[in-house]
């Protein structure tokens, strides 16, 4: 049986997705003359910030044109306009049926915690008011490899002792999936299920989050 759940938190737990992504288009506009497209976003999604921007000069072929130096000033200048963007979140953010759901894993005594490479998660659980629920957060900066690497993942899993097999990993991007495939937990997606076909079992909406069907579909891939 389930001995766990872990959340990645961007774009699972609350829509921070179209925010991280407006605050790098228009910075990439702005300072590299770099136009990103929705199908790059999917490859920045779950990344850490530096790695964004890394994928983001490839995209643009400028590998190699930019200093360490510079490219820290975007990466700084992307976040002081993402944590603008963020100032006024309150729990009316967290995505449709989230808060429902994470109450009844709570009721369930399911213990909980959050997976996200972004050093705004603990500041954005506070917003919606997720701390009693989601007070438990791995830091990214202790551990060693970002997603797509299952170490952050296996990090949150350790912090509710729940081991991986038994764990259950929730993620809206593909980067995200492959860290909890790789963890050896049970992958949930939310999101287009053909881009995210790596999942155990994907729903397409927060909506249409249920327990009865994870616990189903966990029986059925370990029976
Ligand atoms: C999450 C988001 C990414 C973001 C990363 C780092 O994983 O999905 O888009 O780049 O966190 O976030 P931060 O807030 O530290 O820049
Ligand atoms: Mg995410």
């Amino acid at each position: 049986t389930i001995t766990g759940f872990v959340f990645d938190l961007d774009g699972v737990i609350t829509d921070t997705a179209k925010f991280h992504y407006q605050a790098w288009k228009e910075i990439a506009q702005e300072k590299l003359d770099i136009t990103i497209t929705p199908a790059v976003n999917e490859l920045l999604k779950g990344r850490s910030r530096m790695d964004s921007l890394e994928e983001i000069i490839k995209f643009g072929h400028q590998e190699g044109q930019h200093t360490l130096a510079e490219k820290e000033a975007i990466a700084t200048e992307k976040n002081d306009r993402y944590k603008q963007l963020i100032q006024t979140m309150t729990p009316a953010d967290i995505l449709p049926g989230m808060g429902e759901f994470l109450q009844e894993l709570a009721d369930h005594h399911y213990p909980m915690s959050v997976a996200s490479a972004s050093f705004n998660a603990p500041f954005i659980i506070k917003r919606l008011k997720l701390e009693d629920l989601l007070g438990k957060i791995v830091d990214p900066a202790s551990v060693k490899h970002g997603k797509p690497a299952p170490d952050i993942f296996e990090a949150a899993a350790d912090q509710i002792d729940s081991p991986y097999a038994t764990t259950v990993g929730f993620e809206d991007a593909t980067a995200g999936i492959s860290g909890i495939n790789d963890a050896g937990m049970f992958s949930v997606g939310i999101g287009d299920p053909t881009i995210l076909d790596e999942a155990d079992l994907v729903f397409a909406s927060t909506a249409d989050v249920s327990l009865s069907a994870i616990e189903q579909a966990f029986a059925s891939k370990n029976a």
